[in-house]
């Protein structure tokens, strides 16, 4: 080949790659891998619904309508980032799912730091920064009636293989790969196994011993408690310092008065 390569052709994933020395009991027993779909958590809903198995795992090389939270989209070019969804059915209220978000992150900053060796935050709650910016995020998304849950997706995103010139407008400012930040290019298929063994860790404990086990790693890792921020749920904003997250998961905020409010789900900026 004459002079440098120009462009790198990432190889694709192969399902007996992944599946080789996987040690799960769950997470991964089924795998339909995809070369693109439109969002892997589409696919994976649409087998909950048909009945697929708890634990399935959709992973697709490349997304063309990847999703984030608050109606976002997840840029997800082929060949350099882990886009996968599992699908999870515990016996648990609706209500309580919000923590399985939590325990996705908690599974994929382990992974990043057995597979890459960089320490991974959660910015409550479902962001996962690497030196301050995200490399990273979780989609969760319920199936329920009133009381009875019928599934969860949960959604991960992971920018692996990612180089600068990847990142456009504002990404440029606030997002990273795990390529950039560890200054080489990294084996997509060793931390799908690893995420895949982490979730079945987490989930195994969350399935026995509730939420607890889950908030307290997260405690550990979570870059929001002790911050000044702004939380922003609907069209109502509150400003005040990220005291701690309560027994269900939920983020304690204790605005200027004292007062604490709990949140359950929205958007938090750091402010210091
Ligand atoms: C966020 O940070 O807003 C969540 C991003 C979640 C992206 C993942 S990629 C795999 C799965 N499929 C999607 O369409 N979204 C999630």
């Amino acid at each position: 080949m004459a002079g440098q390569a120009s462009q790198e052709i990432a190889a694709p994933l192969s399902e007996t790659d992944i599946r080789s020395g996987i040690v799960t009991r769950r997470i991964g027993q089924v795998i339909h891998l995809f070369h693109v779909v439109d969002s892997t958590n589409d696919e994976a809903k649409a087998l909950a619904v048909r009945g697929a198995l708890e634990g399935t795992v959709v992973i697709a090389d490349a997304q063309e309508r990847g999703r984030g939270r608050m109606g976002r989209s997840w840029t997800s070019p082929p060949g350099v980032g882990v886009y996968l969804s599992v699908i999870l059915r515990p016996a648990i209220q609706p209500h309580d799912a919000p923590s399985l978000t939590l325990l996705g992150a908690v599974a994929v900053a382990e992974a990043i730091e057995e597979v890459v060796g960089l320490a991974a935050g959660v910015k409550w709650p479902n962001d996962l920064i690497v030196r301050g910016r995200k490399v990273g995020g979780i989609l969760g998304e319920v199936a329920a009636e009133t009381s009875h849950l019928h599934y969860v997706v949960l959604g991960i995103g992971i920018n692996v293989n990612q180089t600068e010139a990847s990142f456009e407008g504002e990404l440029r400012h606030t997002a990273t790969s795990l390529r950039i930040e560890a200054g080489r290019s990294l084996d997509r298929t060793a931390l799908i196994r690893s995420l895949c063994e982490a979730l079945d860790r987490w989930y195994d404990r969350f399935l026995s011993e509730g939420p607890a086990p889950v908030l307290e790693r997260l405690r550990r890792s979570c870059l929001t408690l002790g911050q000044r921020v702004v939380a922003r749920s609907g069209d109502q904003q509150l400003c005040g310092l990220a005291v701690d997250l309560d027994d269900s998961g939920a983020l304690l905020i204790q605005d200027a008065n004292q007062r604490l409010h709990r949140l359950i789900a929205g958007d938090v900026t750091l402010t210091g």
